[in-house]
């Protein structure tokens, strides 16, 4: 979720767990002897005796904290939860000593991690696991104030830093908000807090988020991370939490994707959100009209549920759907339609253009005949992007978020990840890998920068936005972030 709205009507959060088995110490045989013979040793070549004297080198020095180690090189994954059908994507870390996993929103439209803290007495932090610094050894209190504000709600605390694993990796001193203060409706059970994934320059904490300090490190085997999401929104038989996809870090999973991964660059090197430009969106096989320059801005957002777009945009995408109408009261800035109508819009971010599945558009139900659909109108502040682009949007694709060259890039889906959409089974649970490389941010905590402040207090200037996050909340009782 882009900090500000929250634009999903339909929020859901689900559990991920991490790929990597923790391995229990062996337990020693009782009494067992053995004869013990010395082999003649195997003849290595000198590329293998080189490529063992580096992986040896790199995992004494990993182990014994020579801070200019390069850790082995690597990539991990995280599974996904779909949580109420679509409405939000969650997967897990580990934090502290000894490390406690937790749920968390995998949101590449904000760049803070934070977790509700066991001090919580707000009913927003009922039900669902908190963070208990004191139950740390590893933790610090950095004793600085933290908040941060979404269409949705906010969340406030002070900022602590502590050991941070996720997909086999670890983070010593990763920088989070522990917050005692926490919005109704922010979090959804068993979600404990959420895990910004966009950049550094707009961390209401100023602190390098945990996906930036691996990639600028050379931790990951590729400097790129890639989901794959599920779909269960045409699925009545959905269960609250269901198999959400998966969320790979250091590499793309080759078995999720099929042919080339189509890389569009962030325009003029802005790195803040994951931006790209809007180069063509189709309704009904007909050009919608795009607006040049910022109005075609778009934030590609794993935290929002749907589509906003510049009102002019979405009323033209339905003006070619037959009887759709403005939505009124708390539908205003959403658009209604018949159920029976078969959708077909694509969009385009310079490069290849990538259709939106008929079940992605209808968003809602609303009665028997009546369906309303996943692009709303919205209005932003000035500096902030014009188009959000949600989970309606990113469960047709699979997408790969790169942070050298800095570039959004899609691929189509494989069968092999079709195949898992509406498929209702048991979800991953939370779970604590074992880190395989272990990194240091070298950035310190501060308070927020100057250019996300300013990005964030002109989200928070559009009047439109919160109100419309409001509207839906009330409608639909669910988490918008
Ligand atoms: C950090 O210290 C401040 C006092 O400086 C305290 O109010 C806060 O609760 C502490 N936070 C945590 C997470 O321990
Ligand atoms: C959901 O939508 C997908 C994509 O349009 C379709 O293949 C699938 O059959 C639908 N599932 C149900 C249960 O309607
Ligand atoms: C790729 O994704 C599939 C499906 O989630 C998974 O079974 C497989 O282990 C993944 N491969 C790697 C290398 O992570
Ligand atoms: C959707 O529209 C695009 C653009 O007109 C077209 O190329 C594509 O074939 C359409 N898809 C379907 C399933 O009709």
């Amino acid at each position: 979720m882009v900090p500000f709205s929250s634009l999903s009507p339909l929020a859901l959060l689900v559990s991920l767990s991490a790929n990597v088995v923790y391995a229990a110490p062996r337990s020693s045989p009782l009494s067992l002897s053995m004869t013990l013979s010395r082999r003649a040793p195997e003849a290595r070549s000198p590329d293998e005796i080189g490529s063992w004297a580096q992986a040896h080198k790199a995992n004494v020095e990993t182990k014994y904290g020579n801070p200019s180690s390069k850790a082995k090189r690597s990539s991990g994954q995280n599974l996904i939860v779909n949580q109420k059908a679509d409405s939000s994507f969650f997967g897990s870390v580990a934090i502290g000593t000894p490390p406690v996993a937790y749920d968390v929103i995998l949101d590449t439209g904000s760049a803070d991690l934070w977790l509700a803290s066991s001090t919580c007495t707000e009913s927003a932090c009922e039900g669902i696991a908190t963070f208990d610094s004191s139950s740390s050894s590893s933790f610090q209190n950095k004793s600085t104030e933290f908040s941060i504000t979404y269409g949705s709600g906010d969340a406030a605390g002070t900022l602590g830093e502590d050991i941070v694993q996720m997909a086999g990796f670890s983070v010593s001193n990763q920088v989070f908000g522990v917050c005692d203060q926490v919005s109704d409706g922010l979090l959804n059970s068993p979600v404990s807090g959420l895990l910004g994934l966009a950049f550094q320059t707009i961390a209401s904490s100023g602190a390098s988020p945990l996906w930036e300090t691996l990639a600028s490190s050379g931790a990951w085997d590729q400097p790129l991370m890639a989901f794959q999401l599920t779909r269960f929104n045409n699925d009545s038989k959905a269960t609250d939490l269901e198999p959400g996809g998966t969320f790979t870090m250091g590499a793309t999973n080759t078995s999720l994707y099929t042919g080339d991964i189509d890389y569009n660059d962030i325009p003029d090197n802005e790195e803040s959100y994951w931006l790209q430009t809007v180069s063509s969106i189709t309704s009904q096989g007909s050009a919608i009209t795009i607006s040049s320059g910022s109005s075609a801005l778009a934030a590609i957002d794993t935290g929002t549920t749907l589509i906003g777009g510049p009102a002019d945009a979405v009323a033209e995408i339905y003006s070619n759907i037959p009887n759709a109408e403005a939505g009124t009261g708390q539908l205003e800035g959403y658009y209604i339609y018949p159920c029976s109508t078969t959708v077909n819009v694509t969009m385009a971010f310079g490069g290849k253009s990538w259709a939106i599945s008929n079940a992605d558009f209808q968003a809602e139900q609303l009665n028997e005949d009546t369906c309303m659909g996943a692009f709303f109108s919205l209005t932003t502040g000035n500096n902030a992007p014009a188009w959000i682009v949600g989970d309606t949007f990113l469960k047709n694709v699979y997408s790969v978020f790169r942070y050298n060259p800095a570039s959004v890039g899609f691929a189509t889906l494989s069968a092999e990840a079709l195949a898992m959409n509406g498929v209702n089974a048991a979800v991953p649970s939370a779970t604590i890998g074992s880190a395989a490389a272990t990194i240091s941010a070298t950035a310190t905590a501060g308070t927020r920068d100057a250019n996300g402040a300013s990005i964030i207090q002109s989200l928070l200037s559009g009047p439109a936005l919160s109100l419309l996050v409001i509207a839906m909340t009330i409608v639909f009782s669910s988490v918008c972030i």
